[in-house]
């Protein structure tokens, strides 16, 4: 069995482990995770299986995620007798950016139903790879909220680095990056940019080809999970 030695040194410093001078990373391991990570990569994957394994792999990646949510007692009334019962203690705001991300979110909102979902729009220009941002639509404030920046992909990043700047313009204070394939390049921009925001992936990749494409990585999120 051949390991990433890049994942590998994200596992051995632990759960939560920092690596020196970065952001908190977060490489989840789980079997299951990485069993439906194979099934999007794999270049014969048809749309509504790469859908179904992205929707499985997102619950996964958002579980780790939450772990540290705070949250706040309730009283609970069961059929035979009070106890004490959990709320999350903030606001839970999902953030896709468009188009991919929103193949996270179909996974996540079953989990979070009365989320606050929030959008932004951003695409790579194909010749330069550089983010153009063409919508968003963001709460007035996101100062008290967990906000979950979701994307399957962390290339350049580009386009993560420019959302994060909208969220936080924003107001938001608490912001962590779900994204399904990671690399080097892309947590190195983030981690300039914005080293207070937690990154949760299931990989981090070798680098980037001359197409700014994530290599081995899982080609076009979107083109593969819209079918076009
Ligand atoms: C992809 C992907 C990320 C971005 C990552 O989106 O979903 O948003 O590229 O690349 P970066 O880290 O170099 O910015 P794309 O621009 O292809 O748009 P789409 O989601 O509409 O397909
Ligand atoms: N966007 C994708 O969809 N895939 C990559 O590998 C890089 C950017």
């Amino acid at each position: 069995m051949t390991v990433n030695p890049v994942v590998e040194n994200f596992a051995s410093t632990g759960k939560r482990g920092r690596m020196p001078g970065m952001q908190p990373v977060v490489v989840v391991q789980h079997p299951l995770a990485q069993c439906h990570l194979a099934a999007i990569r794999a270049v014969g994957t048809p749309s509504h299986e790469f859908r179904r394994h992205l929707n499985h792999l997102a619950r996964l990646l958002f579980l780790e995620a939450t772990r540290e949510l705070p949250v706040r007692e309730i009283d609970v009334q069961t059929p035979l007798k009070q106890t004490v019962g959990s709320q999350l203690a903030r606001p839970l705001v999902c953030v896709p950016i468009l188009r991919a991300g929103l193949g996270l979110l179909d996974g996540i909102l079953p989990l979070v139903p009365d989320a606050v979902v929030a959008h932004v729009g951003i695409r790579r220009n194909e010749e330069t790879a550089l983010p153009h941002a063409y919508y968003a639509n963001l709460p007035a404030s996101l100062s008290n909220a967990d906000v979950f920046l979701l994307d399957p992909m962390l290339a350049t990043g580009g386009s993560a680095c420019e959302a994060a700047r909208q969220l936080k313009e924003a107001g938001a204070m608490r912001i962590t990056m779900i994204c399904v394939v990671s690399c080097p390049e892309g947590l190195a921009a983030m981690e300039r940019a914005h080293p207070d925001v937690a990154i949760v992936t299931a990989a981090i990749d070798s680098g980037l080809n001359d197409k700014c494409y994530i290599v081995p990585g899982l080609g076009d999120a979107g083109d593969r999970y819209f079918g076009t």
